[in-house]
């Protein structure tokens, strides 16, 4: 699908997107009478069809709720852009006219371009489908979209970031719907190599001996009841003179079963998606470069599968971390922690300025925040509202958890250094995150997000369809390109 810019509705467009609201559902030029007629109220997610007007194009009226006198804001807009493109996916030239919606002080400058950047974003997430294994699929689809909008050269540059972006999270969404049996850690490695080289980036691909000459103990703990090898990336973006350095690390685990404290059935039905944190940052590295970041970036994605093999690691086990930390294993279903341990640790021996993890670590989360917000914790309130700051301004939700000191001795292990599961029962992602914190040097900014309630989605809605969602691309590409040194 192509994406561009123009100042008005192209000759071929077959249907053009015009947006409404609550206050004024009738947007100009549209019959009023039928969009009443059909119960159109401008509800956000609402649409609805009217016929072209002298061999015109058609017309669909999306719907955004309640909106400001200043007009639809970027989160708005995106989502509107999903919907409607979604709703016109048959059609081969779809014209967006959006940007029209913006209130007269939004029309020029940065809140026109990042309107039309989000726009273009919500066009690239609404067009989204998972279709590599599905037969027969020949619907015809969108071909071209074609954002209507004034504005020159900057917001022309703003919708092509948006574009950049949104393919970027579609990575993201495609590694995480791909299924734990075809994409385990050398397909996932694969994958990244070859954006390392389309964007110019270094990689490097720890292979098993590597990890086990690394001392990578958590990653080959979790790795010995499998059959496929384990991976560690390693990747490095690097503009000139970097403004500087930021460290992503993702959780890579490519299918948990919950190893020998298996998970149930049920329980594992989505559990493919439990890389959705490496997905996610292996999607923010493939858009740096078009973004413009100025900071150093590197990237840590431990890779491996939690399964059963009859070697796999049993409850009691303990683990050598790489920084000397030993690890009790009491639930090898909290296998997350485990290799995020020896990859914070990994992280922090660059002395990067901040540290970010995503990890789909706890259902925990889940209880506390429900599916649409993550869980963020961390050491450093400044950096802490840096990512925050980062995340709203990409329009997705995140929300923090403290991490109380006086929890950690629930942590304390009898025959090891510290236990990989609390030993009471609540606050399971703060127990999570404080096991995390003991794998990070002091001193070092850090912040970590549990995306386990986010990273899918279990119905198809605004932005989203059903499977991964690429929850976290947009915040990872917003703070690398903002980065600042937190202290
Ligand atoms: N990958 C899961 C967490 C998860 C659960 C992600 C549901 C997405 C949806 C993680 O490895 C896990 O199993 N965590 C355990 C931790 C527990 C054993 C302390 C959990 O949340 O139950
Ligand atoms: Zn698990
Ligand atoms: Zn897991």
């Amino acid at each position: 699908m192509h994406i561009d810019m123009a100042r008005s509705v192209p000759d071929d467009a077959v249907i053009q997107v015009v947006g409404a609201t609550k206050a004024e559902p009738v947007p100009a030029g549209c019959d009023g009478a039928h969009l009443a007629a059909v119960g159109f109220e401008g509800r956000q997610d609402q649409t609805a069809v009217l016929a072209g007007v002298d061999n015109g194009p058609l017309t669909l009226v999306v719907g955004m709720g309640a909106v400001g006198d200043d007009g639809p804001d970027p989160d708005t807009l995106r989502r509107a852009a999903a919907v409607a493109v979604r709703a016109s996916r048959r059609h081969e030239v779809v014209a967006v006219r959006l940007l029209e919606s913006l209130g007269p002080d939004q029309r020029s400058g940065t809140p026109l371009a990042a309107a039309a950047q989000a726009v273009a974003e919500g066009v690239k997430l609404g067009a989204y489908r998972f279709s590599r294994y599905k037969s027969g699929e020949d619907t015809p689809s969108t071909e071209r979209v074609v954002v209507v909008g004034a504005g020159g050269k900057k917001t022309a540059e703003a919708v092509q970031r948006g574009v950049h972006v949104g393919e970027a999270q579609c990575l993201a969404r495609d590694l995480v719907n791909e299924p734990g049996g075809a994409l385990t850690p050398e397909v996932f490695a694969q994958a990244a190599v070859e954006v390392a080289e389309r964007e110019n980036l270094k990689i490097t691909v720890m292979d098993a001996d590597d990890i086990a000459a690394a001392g990578l103990g958590g990653v080959m703990g979790v790795n010995r009841g499998s059959t496929h090898p384990a991976r560690f990336l390693v990747l490095t973006y690097e503009p000139d003179n970097p403004r500087g350095t930021l460290a992503l690390v993702g959780k890579g685990i490519t299918f948990d079963s919950g190893g020998l404290s298996i998970k149930s059935g049920d329980g594992m039905m989505t559990m493919k998606m439990d890389m959705g944190g490496a997905a996610a940052v292996l999607g923010a590295f493939s858009a740096m470069p078009a973004v413009g970041v100025r900071a150093r970036v590197h990237g840590y994605i431990p890779l491996t599968d939690n399964m059963i093999g009859g070697d796999a690691t049993r409850p009691g086990d303990v683990l050598t971390i790489r920084n000397g930390t030993t690890v009790e294993v009491l639930n090898t279903d909290a296998e997350g922690r485990l290799v995020l341990a020896d990859a914070l640790s990994l992280a922090c021996e660059e002395s990067p300025d901040a540290i970010i993890d995503l990890a789909t670590l706890t259902g925990a989360v889940d209880v506390a925040l429900g599916p649409a917000i993550a869980g963020v914790m961390g050491n450093d309130q400044v950096w802490l509202d840096q990512v925050t700051d980062a995340a709203g301004r990409a329009g997705e939700r995140m929300w923090p958890l403290p991490l109380p000191d006086d929890y950690r001795t629930w942590l304390d292990s009898d025959v090891a250094d510290l236990r990989n599961i609390s030993r009471v029962r609540s606050a399971g992602s703060i127990t999570a995150a404080l096991f995390l914190s003991a794998f990070v040097t002091d001193g070092t900014p850090w912040a970590h997000v549990d995306i386990a309630s986010t990273a899918w989605s279990g119905e198809s809605r605004g932005l989203e369809v059903t499977g991964g969602t690429g929850y976290g691309v947009r915040t990872l590409l917003e703070l690398a390109r903002t980065f600042r040194r937190p202290r």
